[in-house]
């Protein structure tokens, strides 16, 4: 083999392995780390070396196949279902050059007149709905193309979408194919909603419908404001002989079609209507990426057919990513709750996106360089998969007369400390963890927030305990007293009685999230988990060795030394002993642990919480959890408790029957549970 050659497969392959990571990504997680563009110029590059090689080409490269939406992992929540004709994707193109050589093709292959019908590509969720007698009886997701999850019941809550037709001609049994997305307003208060309960944001509308929508408890999709536009009809013996002919139809079914479509008899009326569309989509309340070219008559979409992944009747043109241009006014430098130290870009207030954007952030201080900003520099700022914008150029040609020259600082900006660089990393920190007020805050805001101990204190509280000087760490929270907080501006007998309520209840909170609060680097919420399951108590955990500690599943070398690192300050052993003199748990109750043998009463069962308990269905949860049991949201073969309070839901009993699974009430989970202490 030719060493050329050898290169081009590596390349390929490299490439290949790249572009499934990102389909894991956005179409399983629901998390992109790219942009769209940034993702299409790979899939373009490998269709190139593909083309260019043809030798190298297989069948099952990512250029042939459909992303897939099915977990890759561990059993789907939902019951799988066929589609009855492959759903497939579009050909792309940012080129408008390409449009044309799209019509020539057509053109050729068919020798007749073509019409277009050019339509919206509207950014969400695709989804098959089939109906029968009138009746929408399933909604599919794509899947992988030939099979994807039933969602029927999730659908059913999206209020655009009809669980009866209206009218009486259309045909008995259909399949009718389209999105499902969230509209700006929607997904604005989505997050704004999840940054509150500190629950991680959606980077964009789509993830945010895709991810709605596998939500397995129906009554929460409905909460979510999806809508629905349908753009695909399939049936044997259609209504019909145009595309056109079939959306009105299918509108007069009570079907959502977009209004936006617009039916275009020569290339010039379809680059009329992408002009029109790439500046006016920016008011639309939904998000689109870009627009679909279809031939407009049936007869001559099934004469031209389909590739392996694509219809040749079909393009999309996808609109660039939408940019803004707009002033650096000035640059923040944010201090972390780890040290780190992230320049933030204030900008004159710009549309992007459905949001007014004032700020973006620049990474670090490698990204400034690389781009040669400068202060008062016009820059363009794009969201790409993350949720705060970023920017990405800046444009020379406006660059003022007086710029100003951006040096990064070399003390935090908060508490003076020089800052530190380590070579391996990118970022500034600032090294004084325990004097710098940011810092001091940040770890205080953890240790108060609701996954971790629950207090009811937020940025302002803990801003207004810190500039009085009554908190300076974790235990501190603890000393306060009512007329402390009397003490605090806009406070009142009754916020400082429901604060000391709050800060009582939080000594019960279970050992493991007091774990997770002490805000240790690395251990987020599962490895807090799994140390306190682990270790039990914190005495344990501090004279763990290294090899104890890397017995613990998900923890590793890097967490280990962070651990090491942090039981070795004795301030903060200071700290632990001071909450367990306040009454916090700092082990798992005593009760939880087992029976003779050691092994907890609910080990190896796996149980399914339904209906409304004593409690709060989030407490049962984690006393099956501390007992050793797994809680899983939906009912399978691999259930062995369905447990119900008040109005459980249907579909859990009606899976329960089917699975055999047994269902008992509260007071016999407690009977299980209740084992004679040692
Ligand atoms: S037609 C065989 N029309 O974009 C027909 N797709 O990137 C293929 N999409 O898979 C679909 N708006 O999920 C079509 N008006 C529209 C669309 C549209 C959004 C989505 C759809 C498709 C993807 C391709």
């Amino acid at each position: 083999m030719k060493v050329r050659d050898k290169k081009i497969i590596e390349k390929i392959n490299l490439l290949r392995k790249e572009i499934e990571e990102h389909n894991r990504k956005y179409y399983v997680e629901n998390n992109p780390v790219i942009s769209d563009f940034e993702y299409d110029m790979l899939m373009q590059d490998l269709i190139s070396l593909e083309r260019d090689y043809p030798d190298l080409a297989v069948r099952n490269s990512p250029t042939n196949r459909v992303g897939s939406d099915l977990a890759t992992s561990g059993k789907s929540q939902f019951e799988q279902a066929e589609h009855r004709y492959p759903m497939l994707s579009l050909g792309n193109t940012y080129d408008k050059a390409e449009i044309l050589s799209f019509n020539e093709r057509i053109a050729k292959l068919l020798n007749e007149r073509v019409e277009y019908v050019c339509e919206l590509k509207i950014d969400g969720s695709a989804i098959s709905l089939t109906y029968s007698g009138g009746e929408l009886v399933r909604a599919v997701t794509r899947g992988d193309g030939s099979r994807g999850d039933d969602i029927t019941r999730n659908v059913l809550e999206i209020p655009s979408i009809p669980p009866k037709l209206t009218g009486r001609d259309y045909p008995d049994f259909f399949e009718i194919r389209g999105e499902i997305f969230m509209p700006w307003d929607s997904f604005n208060k989505l997050n704004q909603l999840r940054l509150s309960s500190e629950e991680e944001l959606f980077a964009n509308p789509r993830n945010a419908a895709a991810g709605s929508l596998k939500l397995l408890d129906p009554s929460e999709v409905s909460n979510r404001g999806l809508k629905s536009i349908l753009y695909h009809l399939i049936a044997d013996g259609l209504p019909a002989k145009t595309h056109y002919e079939l959306l009105s139809a299918a509108s007069h079914w009570g079907l959502p079609v977009s209004e936006h479509t617009r039916l275009c008899k020569s290339p010039d009326e379809v680059f009329a209507f992408l002009d029109y569309w790439d500046e006016k989509r920016k008011e639309l309340p939904y998000p689109t990426d870009g627009v679909v070219i279809k031939v407009n008559d049936l007869d001559q979409q099934r004469r031209l057919g389909f590739t392996a992944k694509t219809p040749r009747w079909a393009t999309a043109y996808k609109f660039k990513a939408e940019k803004a241009l707009t002033r650096i006014v000035s640059l923040d430098y944010q201090v972390g709750r780890t040290g780190a130290v992230t320049p933030v870009a204030n900008l004159i207030p710009v549309l992007l996106s459905g949001t007014t954007v004032k700020r973006a952030s620049l990474h670090n201080y490698d990204q400034i360089r690389l781009l040669d900003l400068h202060i008062n520099d016009y820059v363009y700022v794009e969201k790409g998969g993350e949720i705060i914008p970023k920017i990405v150029g800046i444009d020379p040609s406006r660059r003022s007369q007086d710029p100003v020259k951006i040096s990064f600082p070399e003390f935090c900006p908060d508490c003076g400390s020089r800052l530190v660089k380590k070579e391996e990393e990118a970022r500034h920190y600032c090294p004084n963890t325990k004097g710098c007020p940011t810092q001091i805050k940040a770890a205080l805001l953890h240790f108060t927030g609701r996954k971790a101990m629950d207090i009811l204190a937020g940025e302002a509280t803990i801003e207004q305990l810190f500039q009085k000087g009554f908190v300076r760490k974790p235990s501190d929270l603890y000393k306060l007293t009512k007329e402390n907080l009397l003490d605090l501006e806009g406070w009142k007998e009754r916020s400082a009685r429901r604060f000391l309520q709050s800060l009582e209840k939080s000594k019960s909170t279970s050992f493991s999230k007091v774990l997770f609060a002490l805000g240790i680097r690395y251990i987020g919420e599962t490895t807090a988990k799994n140390l306190a399951m682990h270790f039990t108590n914190i005495d344990n955990l501090i004279s763990a060795s290294a090899e104890e500690l890397l017995d613990v599943e998900e923890v590793g070398e890097i967490l280990v030394n962070s651990v090491k690192e942090y039981f070795a300050d004795p301030d903060n052993i200071l700290l632990i002993r001071e909450l367990e003199s306040f009454g916090i748990l700092m082990a798992e109750e005593k009760r939880f642990s087992s029976d003779s043998n050691g092994t907890l009463p609910l080990a190896e069962l796996t149980f399914v919480v339904s209906g409304v308990f004593s409690v709060s269905r989030e407490q049962i949860k984690s006393k099956i959890e501390s007992y050793g049991g797994k809680v899983t949201s939906a009912v399978s073969s691999k259930t062995d408790f369905l447990i119900t309070g008040d109005s459980p839901g249907e579909n859990k009993v009606k899976q329960a029957g089917k699975f055999n699974v047994k269902i008992i009430s509260e007071q016999e989970l407690e009977a299980m549970i209740s084992v004679s202490p040692d």
